[in-house]
């Protein structure tokens, strides 16, 4: 076999064949063959980007890295990162196409450079021009911040290496090609080896490095998937492109916690973050609806008030339609047939539609007797009070159960104004001090309901 050539490795077994097969040799599993690049040494990284060679060494006399963590200057964004962006980290960002992660990426390059680090905008899908068009909608204006159209990786690499930059920017992986392999950009083979080599050059210069990912329409990407092992911290994208709100969320976080999420809403001039995030997920005529009740829910370590709503009408023919949108179908279905058993809530000729206002995505069962109420509320056409918020788990048997957190919950609530909050019984001796919330325990379900009237 030559020094480096290319190999095709079943990810199955790990079987290895020089010609493109089918059928693997080893474990007999269709198309499961890849093409790797074989190199004499490790087969992981070629010579120019391997690491410099270290002996073992105690922890405790190991250098910490000077400046181990720059601000962007966006809130949102360092908060999720675990307080700024890393030096020598590898970032991925995953999302939709059209979401706005280039735009994002470019604004936090904008605010780095402004402080006087270097950064460097490898565009693989759009031209230096047309970057140059975004930047003037952003107003980006500085000499720091490099811009190149570029994907073969070589190329790439060299770049990084002359410009030493604290920040790289690859947008996006799926574009960029390794000339020695013979599969086209994007395909796991390309991707997987172009990003493990991106990133050994990053972290052996000491750059971070930002990865930009497109996740398709079914979620399965020759791209992000394959790349989050190799990052140290993995950020989706999420929202509709025709709403105006972006969720960042944190999947995998070396650095700091996850489950984080950052809520950014696109404007005309860039991306904004959002400081009050409770108060845009609350609809403003909500005072006067039956079927919509308030329910604060976590996202990693914050508390964020959200509205459900839910409509329970006669159907008129057919079968009854359930339709369900940010919250878990399952879930809705359940609760449905505890309303009915337990509480004796004839549901079923009704038609059901239950909805998260704002377009989140809930999927705690926190907000099981949020659900409940809204959907007897809207049943019986009575009101919850616009002053309530709703915690708690629903059981099969009808008994609401505790949830966690409940703390951060209703300090959230208090913040808002809110004055009641409906509470499961067992967590009452979870709550150490005063809200300025009058508490309302309820053990069952039949409870809570009865409290709507
Ligand atoms: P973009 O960052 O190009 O998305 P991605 O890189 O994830 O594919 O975002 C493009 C969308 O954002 C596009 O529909 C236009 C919109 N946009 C704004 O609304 N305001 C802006 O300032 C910019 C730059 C883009
Ligand atoms: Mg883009």
């Amino acid at each position: 076999m030559s020094k480096t050539g290319v190999v095709y490795v079943c990810q199955h077994c790990g079987w290895k064949s020089l010609k493109w097969v089918g059928r693997c040799g080893g474990c007999g599993e269709w198309d499961s063959t890849v093409e790797e690049i074989q190199t004499s040494h490790t087969g992981l990284h070629s010579k120019s980007v391997a690491f410099n060679r270290e002996l073992p060494q105690p922890i405790t006399r190991v250098k910490s890295p000077e400046c181990p963590c720059i601000e962007t200057g966006m809130k949102e964004f360092d908060r999720i990162l675990g307080g700024g962006i890393i030096v020598g980290s590898a970032v991925l960002i995953g999302g939709t196409p059209g979401i706005g992660k280039s735009t994002l990426l470019l604004q936090i390059c904008q605010n780095i450079s402004q402080k006087g680090y270097t950064t460097l905008y490898i565009t693989g899908e759009e031209s230096v021009a047309q970057t140059k068009l975004r930047a003037e909608r952003l107003s980006i204006l500085s000499d720091n911040l490099l811009v190149v159209a570029e994907t073969n990786l070589d190329f790439i690499l060299e770049n990084i290496h002359n410009t030493h930059p604290t920040m790289v920017v690859i947008d996006s992986i799926q574009m960029i090609y390794k000339s020695q392999l013979d599969s086209s950009p994007g395909t796991v083979a390309q991707v997987r080896q172009c990003a493990n080599e991106l990133i050994y050059t990053a972290k052996s210069t000491g750059s971070a490095i930002f990865l930009v990912g497109h996740v398709t329409k079914q979620g399965i990407i020759a791209g992000p998937k394959v790349l989050e092992h190799m990052a140290d911290t993995v950020l989706y994208f999420e929202g509709e492109k025709s709403q105006c709100y972006r969720i960042l969320r944190v999947v995998k976080n070396r650095f700091g916690s996850t489950d984080e999420i950052g809520i950014f809403e696109m404007r005309k001039n860039g991306l904004q973050q959002v400081d009050n995030p409770s108060e845009i997920f609350i609809s403003q005529g909500r005072r006067i609806n039956t079927g919509s009740a308030i329910i604060p829910c976590m996202e990693g370590t914050r508390a964020l008030l959200i509205e459900i709503q839910a409509l329970v009408a006669r159907a008129n023919f057919g079968m009854p339609e359930r339709k369900v949108s940010g919250v878990d179908y399952n879930r809705v279905s359940m609760i449905l047939a505890v309303l009915e058993k337990r509480i004796e809530l004839k549901l079923g000729g009704q038609d059901i539609f239950v909805n998260i206002v704002g377009g989140v995505q809930i999927d705690e069962p926190a907000a099981d007797l949020g659900i409940a109420m809204t959907i007897a509320s809207s049943f019986k056409e009575k009101v919850i009070p616009s002053d309530m918020v709703v915690i708690g788990e629903v059981g099969l048997g009808g008994e609401v159960r505790n949830v966690n957190q409940i703390e951060i919950r209703l300090k959230e609530a208090q913040r808002l104004g809110f004055k009641r909050a409906v509470i499961p019984k067992d967590n009452v001796k979870g709550i150490g001090k005063e809200f300025g919330i009058e508490l309302i325990e309820v053990g069952y379900l039949s409870e809570a309901i009865e409290i709507i009237g």
